[in-house]
C-alpha cells in the first residue's frame, strides 16, 4: 500500500457515539456523531510529518492557513520537529500565516485571501508547505497556488488534514491527506462552524440542531 494514501473514513464503520467520548457539555446538543477521535488525528498527523520530513529536500516555510488549519498546523510543526530531533532528516523550518474565509453556515461562497502581494513576495526561491484543515469543493486551494505561483517559490506542496467525498469537488488532491470523510459538515480540531467548535477536540458532524443553534442569520 502506499504510505501516502489517506486513511478512508465511511460514514459506517466510523460513526461513534457521542456517549463514548468526552465532550464538553456546551456542544453535546449540538453534534450528532464522533468522526475521527481526537487520538487517531494525533496518530495520523505523526505519520504525515514523518513522511513530510523524509521527502524534504531543504529549508521549509510551513505556512498556516488560518483559522481552521491552526491546530493541524501546530501538532503537524511540532511532530516534524520530533522527527527531526530523533535522527530524521535535518530540516530548518520557518512559519508563516494566511488567512482565508469562504463559508457562512455550511455554504460555501466567494473564496477571500487576506495576502498582499508584499507577503507573497516572502515566498520567492522557497520551498512552501501549506497547511490547511480541509479541502471541499477545492475551490479556496486551486485559487490560493495560483497566487502563490506568481510570486516564483522554487516549490509548494500543501498537506490537508482531511479531503472531502463530495460531488462538487474540482478535482484537486493534495501532497499529503490524513483522512478522506464523507460529505458531511464537521466540526472540531479547530475546524468552525460560524466560530464555533474550534474548541471541541474529536472531529464530529454537526447536527441539525447545531446548525439551527448557532446559524448566521443574513
Ligand atoms: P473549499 O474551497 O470548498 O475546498 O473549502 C475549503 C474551506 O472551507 C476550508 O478551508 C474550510 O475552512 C471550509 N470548510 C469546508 N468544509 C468544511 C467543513 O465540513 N467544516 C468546516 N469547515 C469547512
Amino acid at each position: 500500500m502506499d504510505p501516502k494514501m489517506w486513511i478512508d473514513v465511511n460514514s459506517e464503520s466510523f460513526q461513534y457515539s457521542l456517549d463514548h467520548f468526552v465532550i464538553p457539555d456546551h456542544y453535546e446538543t449540538a453534534l450528532s456523531s464522533v468522526l475521527i477521535p481526537h487520538g487517531v488525528i494525533m496518530d495520523r498527523v505523526e505519520k504525515l510529518a514523518k513522511l513530510i520530513v523524509q521527502e524534504a529536500t531543504g529549508p521549509l516555510v510551513v505556512c498556516c492557513v488560518l483559522k481552521g488549519g491552526h491546530q493541524f498546523f501546530a501538532d503537524l510543526v511540532n511532530y516534524i520537529k520530533k522527527n527531526v530531533t530523533r535522527g530524521g532528516n535535518s530540516v530548518p523550518l520557518s512559519l508563516e500565516f494566511i488567512k482565508v474565509k469562504s463559508y457562512n453556515n455550511d455554504v460555501s461562497g466567494d473564496v477571500k485571501l487576506s495576502l498582499t502581494d508584499e507577503e507573497c513576495k516572502e515566498f520567492q526561491g522557497k520551498n512552501i508547505l501549506i497547511v490547511e484543515d480541509i479541502i471541499d469543493t477545492g475551490k479556496t486551494m486551486v485559487q490560493l497556488l495560483a497566487k502563490l505561483k506568481k510570486f516564483s517559490p522554487e516549490s509548494v506542496k500543501v498537506a490537508s488534514l482531511l479531503i472531502k467525498k463530495t460531488p462538487l469537488s474540482n478535482g484537486y488532491i493534495p501532497d499529503y491527506v490524513g483522512f478522506a470523510i464523507p460529505n458531511a459538515f464537521v466540526v472540531g480540531y479547530a475546524l468552525d462552524y460560524n466560530e464555533y467548535f474550534r474548541d471541541l477536540d474529536h472531529i464530529c458532524v454537526i447536527s441539525e440542531h447545531g446548525k439551527e443553534k448557532y446559524a448566521v442569520k443574513n
